[in-house]
């Protein structure tokens, strides 16, 4: 278990406050009533097949009809076979279909203040255009297009418009080294780069375009990069390679017809960190995942017509897939899109935001709700909130200070708070509040949504009721779900399905109360979860050690106020009196090999580190010299005794 949700689960076990939604919403809202939920679970389980076909010809256009609903064998899935959708129609066209192409789709902000709108008829010109011009140069279905963007409107542009025409879109969050680009481009034999020359960060200009070239040496499946003009700087074009996206997507027409694409065709892989080095590509196809998102996006944040709906993830996440681009267009919503930071030019940024454009639906992190805390409430209070009516958490649990903090302030005691679990891996929300009908409980994300059927286990693979909680699994298959594990069935198999035989484990630990909420406690792995990004220990260290001077390293998560958890790194090295100078370059380099999210807090020097006899790391033991907390618990197969003194002697 993570020391986070460690501290964290010594408050939510007293956690008995329980808040129900006020009758107005509850009268207004999508699922109504318990028995409306209740109804809604039981058939989803029971009657699977029927009730996912209803809600697959309702919610979604299809070009073919699908025969089996669900063909499932333990630990594949097909669902909707043989059927034909697109999943950028269902975002776009069917929007126009049902009239609302005059409806704003997406409200854009950039930080430096310049916005944009597009309705749904302009957003279809736009990624008709990116995606004639895609074909031009070569792509097409099955094609596997790397995007490193900025928060611009045109990275939802670039996603849709390879789902258009059946390429596949693996999107790399904008804050990733050009070794983890690299890495990405090579597992996934990307063809294609979308990027631009440089996004707006705090005010200053970084120059994308620079990173990509340097990933592109060592990417050699890559043929061309398509680079949108976003900040205006000189990035180097390279001849024959590079176009710019005003050279070749704007003379395109804007009517190109979406290709309809088997249900199971790759929508997306999107990477990350699993428990051991490599990030892994999750893939995910269309039906399923399109029709997961939308649902989930429709109960969960009990969208109405005229919502003004704001995520504050990036699309480089799986929340940006699924709750800024797949779900939120499905539904026909309107999206407000932010490309900066939180604090820029003030702390007050996002509440001017949701003034400025009367925002309804909010969706952030933790971990933004405890920087907001720490800047003050003088920045909230200035502002009016008012048209906030629903409120949601992800990443990682919001602890109850946090909770009652986003409760009163931003919600205005008002809105109920929806406390979304979920991960990469199963695409959609799976456990959550119903907005108009769960009671929440701060800390917990109360209890599964339709079609998904939790299993808690302990380590013989019976189930197991109790305090301390057991794994996290989910015993059904439902329509978001992973496919796979880019290019390595193996590794899918190895990961998410062999712990305990025919169950998804989700990685997580968690406990069920007697009202049959669920508390996530933290994971069972290497995992840590860093400002509501998953990061594997086991990377950090490699990276640590491809440094010269790092001869061995350990890396653990220490609890950390605002991001949850921190990195500290303990590592021996073979240089003499290393000091901070060595310090600073182990952080860069750290920074260079995976990206800025992953430079280590903390770095101790240590004479060695601390192992079992069979030479395992003792993460335990060092997770709680990290916190400064008194090494506990059962030393007696540390190798060596002396080290632990010395470790502490470090951090003194
Ligand atoms: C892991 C998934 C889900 C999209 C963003 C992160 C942790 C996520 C919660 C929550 C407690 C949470 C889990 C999970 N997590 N949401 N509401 N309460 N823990 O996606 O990078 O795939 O990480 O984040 O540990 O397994 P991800």
């Amino acid at each position: 278990m993570s020391d986070s949700a460690a501290g964290q689960i010594d408050h939510v076990l007293d956690e008995t406050r329980l808040f129900p939604p006020a009758a107005e919403f509850t009268e207004k809202a999508v699922i109504s009533s318990q028995e409306q939920y209740e109804d809604l679970y039981r058939r989803a389980l029971e009657d699977r097949d029927g009730f996912w076909k209803e809600q697959a010809l309702e919610h979604l256009h299809w070009f073919e009809p699908f025969g089996d609903v669900c063909q499932w064998e333990a630990p594949h899935a097909k669902w909707f076979v043989g059927g034909k959708t697109n999943a950028s129609y269902n975002c776009v066209d069917r929007n126009i279909d049902q009239g609302r192409g005059d409806k704003v789709a997406i409200i854009w902000e950039g930080e430096p203040g310049d916005t944009r709108t597009l309705t749904y008829n302009e957003l279809k010109v736009e990624v008709c255009k990116c995606a004639a011009a895609l074909k031009e140069l070569g792509i097409g279905q099955g094609d596997v297009v790397s995007i490193y963007m900025p928060m611009t409107p045109e990275l939802a542009i670039a996603m849709l418009a390879c789902a258009r025409i059946g390429a596949i879109h693996s999107v790399i969050f904008a804050g990733f080294s050009a070794e983890s680009i690299a890495d990405r481009n090579q597992d996934a034999e990307a063809k294609l780069v979308i990027t631009s020359d440089g996004l707006h960060r705090r005010g200053k200009v970084l120059p994308l375009k620079k990173t990509v070239d340097e990933a592109l040496e060592k990417s050699p499946s890559v043929q061309t990069c398509l680079v949108l003009k976003r900040v205006g700087n000189d990035a180097p074009m390279t001849e024959g390679r590079d176009v710019w996206w005003h050279d070749v997507v704007d003379k395109q027409s804007g009517d190109l017809p979406a290709e309809p694409l088997d249900s199971e065709t790759t929508l997306f892989i999107l990477y990350t960190s699993g428990s051991t080095g490599k990030p892994k590509g999750i893939r995910h196809t269309t039906a399923g995942y399109n029709l997961w998102a939308k649902r989930t996006f429709d109960w969960v944040f009990d969208h109405r017509d005229d919502d003004i709906y704001w995520c504050t993830a990036d699309c480089g996440w799986i929340t940006g897939h699924s709750y800024i681009v797949y779900g939120p267009l499905t539904a026909g919503a309107t999206c407000l899109m932010y490309e900066g930071a939180p604090n820029f030019p003030a702390e007050d940024r996002f509440w001017e935001l949701v003034e400025k454009y009367k925002v309804t639906i909010l969706y952030t992190a933790p971990t933004a709700i405890r920087a907001f805390i720490k800047w003050g409430d003088e920045h909230v209070e200035k502002h009016d909130l008012s048209s906030l009516r629903l409120l949601g958490s992800v990443g990682e649990g919001i602890n109850p200070e946090a909770w009652m903090w986003y409760h009163e302030k931003i919600g205005g005691g008002r809105c109920p708070i929806v406390d979304t679990w979920w991960q990469t891996e199963t695409g959609g929300l799976m456990m959550s509040p119903l907005p108009g009908i769960t009671p929440t409980k701060p800390g917990s994300c109360t209890r599964p949504l339709p079609g998904v059927s939790p299993a808690i286990i302990d380590e013989s693979g019976s189930a197991v009721e109790g305090e301390n909680g057991g794994m996290l699994c989910i015993d059904q298959p439902w329509p978001g779900m992973l496919r796979g594990v880019w290019g390595d069935d193996e590794r899918f198999v190895d990961t998410y399905w062999a712990t305990v035989p025919g169950k998804y484990l989700t990685g997580d630990n968690a406990r069920r109360d007697s009202d049959g909420y669920y508390w996530i406690m933290g994971r069972i792995d290497d995992v840590i979860n860093v400002s509501g990004h998953r990061l594997s220990t086991i990377e950090v260290e490699s990276a640590l050690v491809s440094h010269d001077a790092v001869a061995e390293a350990a890396v653990v998560g220490r609890p950390d106020d605002i991001k949850g958890q921190a990195i500290c790194a303990f590592v021996t090295v073979t240089t003499a009196d290393p000091g901070d100078e060595l310090r600073q370059e182990l952080r860069q380099h750290v920074r260079k090999q995976i990206g800025a999210l992953a430079q280590p807090d903390d770095i101790r020097f240590a004479a060695s580190v601390p192992k079992t006899r069979s030479g395992k790391i003792m993460r335990r033991l060092l997770r709680d010299i990290a916190a400064g907390r008194e090494a506990a618990g059962d030393t007696s197969t540390l190798e060596d005794y002396s080290v632990l003194a010395k470790l502490r002697e470090e951090g003194s």
